[in-house]
């Protein structure tokens, strides 16, 4: 892959939808500060000076928009396996979008794509992963960083050079397995890896919001969910909290 890298930027995804006529992929751009970083639901991102890794990956797929959630899950996995083999930590996907380590999120992943009539362009996948301790991070208790939950020992394991390798080791991995292969072909890895199942948990789609209990995903990557009436809810795009 073709990495750029910059001292500081607004957002590596700003960067990435000004280019995105010309790159050609795999493009990944990686950042040492963000200005406005941004989170899902346009939410401020914290993206302190050499804190965290902040970058954002280009992928040209000729794929249906629908398949988009799929990426989603093949992308999730390839982020949790990097940290794990990286730092030898135990990190679980929050399904949609979230990598949680002991129970507090590590690092969030959003993707946005181009797309022209049902076709997809561009996926603009942007990844933020928590590496070192911050302020912002003492004042959530939902929060972490990969500094926080090392052992003393192991911190020497912790470098952004290293890490970023090993990300896009296993980000090209996943992709050409995304593109090859049905969500089935990973959805066992993916389910061991996965902390929502069997938890009460609050669901948010766009009209509704509910409680239920994740406990089965299909073979299409859709969420099943039970509620407390015993009815089963398919669920393909939403928001969840514990
Ligand atoms: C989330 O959990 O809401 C997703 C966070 C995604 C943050 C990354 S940091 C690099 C890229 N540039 C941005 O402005 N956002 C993403």
């Amino acid at each position: 892959s073709e990495v750029i890298y910059k001292d500081s930027v607004d957002s590596t995804q700003k960067l990435a939808f000004g280019k995105i006529t010309d790159i050609k992929e795999p493009f990944i751009v990686v950042a040492g500060e963000q200005t406005e970083g941004r989170g899902r639901f346009n939410r401020e991102w914290a993206s302190p000076e050499k804190r965290g890794l902040y970058m954002s990956a280009v992928f040209k797929p000729d794929i249906y928009l629908n398949e988009i959630i799929k990426f989603n899950l093949f992308i999730s996995l390839a982020i949790a396996n990097a940290i794990e083999k990286s730092f030898n930590l135990d990190a679980g996907i929050k399904w949609p979008n979230d990598i949680y380590i002991n129970g507090r999120k590590v690092c969030g992943f959003l993707t946005e794509v181009i797309s022209e009539n049902n076709m997809i362009q561009s996926i603009i996948c942007g990844i933020g992963l928590n590496l070192y301790h911050t302020e912002d991070i003492s004042k959530l208790e939902t929060a972490t960083s990969i500094e926080d939950e090392l052992k003393l020992d192991d911190k020497k394991d912790l470098d952004m050079e290293s890490f970023l390798k090993q990300l896009i080791i296993d980000l090209e991995k996943q992709y050409d397995q995304f593109i090859n292969m049905p969500f089935s072909s990973i959805r066992e890895e993916w389910i061991s890896k996965s902390i929502i199942f069997g938890k009460e948990m609050r669901i948010s789609e766009m009209n509704r919001t509910f409680m239920a209990k994740p406990v089965d995903i299909t073979d299409e990557g859709f969420l099943l969910a039970v509620d407390r009436y015993g009815e089963t809810h398919k669920i393909i795009s939403a928001d969840i909290e514990f």
